[in-house]
């Protein structure tokens, strides 16, 4: 039949993931299986993820994770069309375990093997779960990655903004820690900041007002931590004023740099009748920046389309779909020899 069905395998960071995805012929995707298992409680004494652990974790991990999620679709891999893991970028250590893995499978059961760029697979992960022609806008925003991407089709990625420093959940993590908060940061400091004082602290919004859409949060962070100097010993309503104040310098960053994207957006494509921002990464999570975002759309008549936090964070259905994609637009699987990279724009 024209239904493709594909194992996805996520392995780039620290959640080990494997997913059974179908796409029927009108185009259509349906999640059959998918498992995440998260290495937190592994590296959270650390601050930080640790490579040597993740990739050893991730090994131990994978085997079970493809039975489990074969077997919630009800399925043997004599019943798949493909495999698709995740090959960069990412941790080398954890990208080996993961495409090592798709490639031991493609071989032994003689199917292809789509290599999947992570990015992709945050790009692509909207067209799952909402109906969404190309061309699209879509803004990643996780620990790894801050990124303002045109998705103009499968395969056809243009970047027009990125971080030139640190990550925005990166600049979430730091300002945690910075603050005596635990990790992951994001969601400490949007709790903390729900009885902040926004107003209190007037932090730097860098680059509003560029005509280039990049984007910098490591002068955001320099700010928290003289704002937490500058009045030591620091209370907890200190904190809450301090993440308050933070968020809100976030949410006006993006204003500007998103509404200038969304200016170009409609420049280029004037005759897109409904034009669509996307979201992706963990930092998708805090309800204000959302709220942010839903509202500068709504400004601007774009749609915004925010999928399932289960799938704005990392997975394998996301990697799935995004071989799937690649599949239904008739581009070759890879070569067995495809190496990982753990550097891949
Ligand atoms: O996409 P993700 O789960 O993993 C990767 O980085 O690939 O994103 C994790 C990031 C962390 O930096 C975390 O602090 C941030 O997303 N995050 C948040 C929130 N929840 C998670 N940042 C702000 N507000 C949140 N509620
Ligand atoms: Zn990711």
């Amino acid at each position: 039949s024209s239904h493709l069905t594909i194992l996805g395998i996520e392995t780039s960071c620290d959640e080990t993931a494997a997913a059974v995805v179908v796409r029927d012929e009108a185009g259509q995707g349906t999640i059959l299986g998918d498992v995440v298992l998260s290495q937190l409680d592994e590296h959270s004494a650390y601050g930080g993820v640790v490579p040597e652990i993740a990739a050893r974790a991730h090994v131990e991990a994978l085997d079970d994770l493809i039975r489990q999620a074969l077997a919630k679709a009800n399925m043997t891999l004599a019943d798949i069309d493909a495999i698709a893991a995740t090959s960069g970028p990412g941790l080398i250590g954890g990208l080996i375990v993961g495409l090592m893995t798709g490639k031991a499978i493609a071989r032994a059961t003689a199917k292809p093997l789509y290599a999947v760029n992570h990015l992709e697979g945050h790009a692509l992960t909207a067209r799952l779960t909402d109906k969404l022609d190309f061309p699209y806008l879509m803004l990643l925003v996780s620990g790894g990655h801050t990124q303002l991407v045109l998705v103009r089709g499968v395969g056809e990625y243009e970047r027009w903004g990125t971080t030139i420093d640190d990550a925005l959940g990166e600049a979430f993590d730091k300002t945690a820690k910075l603050l005596g908060l635990p990790y992951p940061g994001g969601p400490a400091v949007e709790r903390a900041a729900a009885s902040g004082n926004a107003d209190r602290f007037s932090f730097p919004r860098p680059l509003v007002g560029e005509k280039r859409l990049d984007f910098s949060f490591s002068g955001l962070k320099t700010a928290v931590r003289q704002a937490a100097q500058s009045i030591a010993p620091v209370s907890r309503q200190d904190v809450a004023d301090i993440c308050a104040s933070f968020q809100k310098a976030v949410s006006r960053t993006l204003q500007d740099r998103i509404g200038r994207g969304l200016e170009r957006f409609r420049q280029e494509f004037p005759d897109v009748s409904q034009p669509a921002l996307v979201v992706a990464g963990g930092v998708a999570a805090n309800k204000v920046l959302r709220a942010t975002l839903q509202e500068l759309c709504d400004r601007n008549r774009f749609r915004f389309v925010a999928p399932p936090l289960a799938l704005c964070t990392d997975n394998a259905a996301m990697i799935a779909w995004a071989g799937l994609e690649r599949m239904a637009a008739g581009l070759a699987a890879d070569e067995l020899s495809v190496s990982p990279r753990s550097r891949w724009p």
